[in-house]
């Protein structure tokens, strides 16, 4: 599996002239996925920190570019890092928003933790689920479809929380504090 440095992280993302914030967001978003996946690790869940970790950083990639262009943020985010020779990457960021391959009884995924660690970040804030779902909801559930999707996408996100902290000894809203 073939991973870009940190280095070449920034690289790519001074390339695609990312707006600040939407960095910071990003920066925010790995270290909540680093950390959940650090204890998962210890609670000897098999997980590629890298991978977590350089997904993370580049799950936005191309969401600067989308505001001019309308593309699929997390499809052409997967696209651009196969392209450069980064599946595995690619397939955390095209899951970043919704999970394409979501096994309710598997052990917790890369992918997953990054989409998880997305929904508890706002901004560059670590908040609730619910919180950051309030956010998603008044910002992108503009007709009764898209709130409709945006509700089941919600169910799914809530599953997958009490997935991951199945194997954590603290809980959700604590998680804040623990970084
Ligand atoms: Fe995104």
């Amino acid at each position: 599996v073939k991973i870009p440095s940190e280095k070449e992280c920034y690289r790519l993302i001074a390339k695609m002239q990312m707006f600040e914030h939407i960095v910071m967001h990003s920066e925010q978003v790995k270290n909540v996925a680093c950390f959940l996946s650090d204890r998962l690790l210890a609670a000897e869940i098999a997980l590629n920190l890298d991978l977590v970790r350089a997904g993370a950083l580049l799950h936005d990639i191309t969401k600067t570019r989308s505001f001019r262009t309308g593309e699929n943020h997390a499809e052409t985010g997967a696209e651009l890092m196969l392209s450069l020779g980064y599946p595995e990457v690619g397939n955390v960021i095209g899951q970043h928003v919704k999970l394409t391959s979501f096994e309710p009884d598997s052990f917790p995924t890369e992918a997953e933790l990054v989409n998880y660690a997305d929904k508890r970040v706002l901004h560059d804030k670590v908040v609730s689920f619910d919180t950051r779902m309030a956010y998603i909801l008044d910002h992108y559930g503009k007709t009764p479809e898209h709130r409709q999707r945006l509700l089941s996408l919600y169910e799914e996100s809530k599953y997958l929380e009490g997935k991951i902290f199945g194997y954590l000894d603290f809980k959700p809203d604590q998680l804040a504090d623990c970084l």
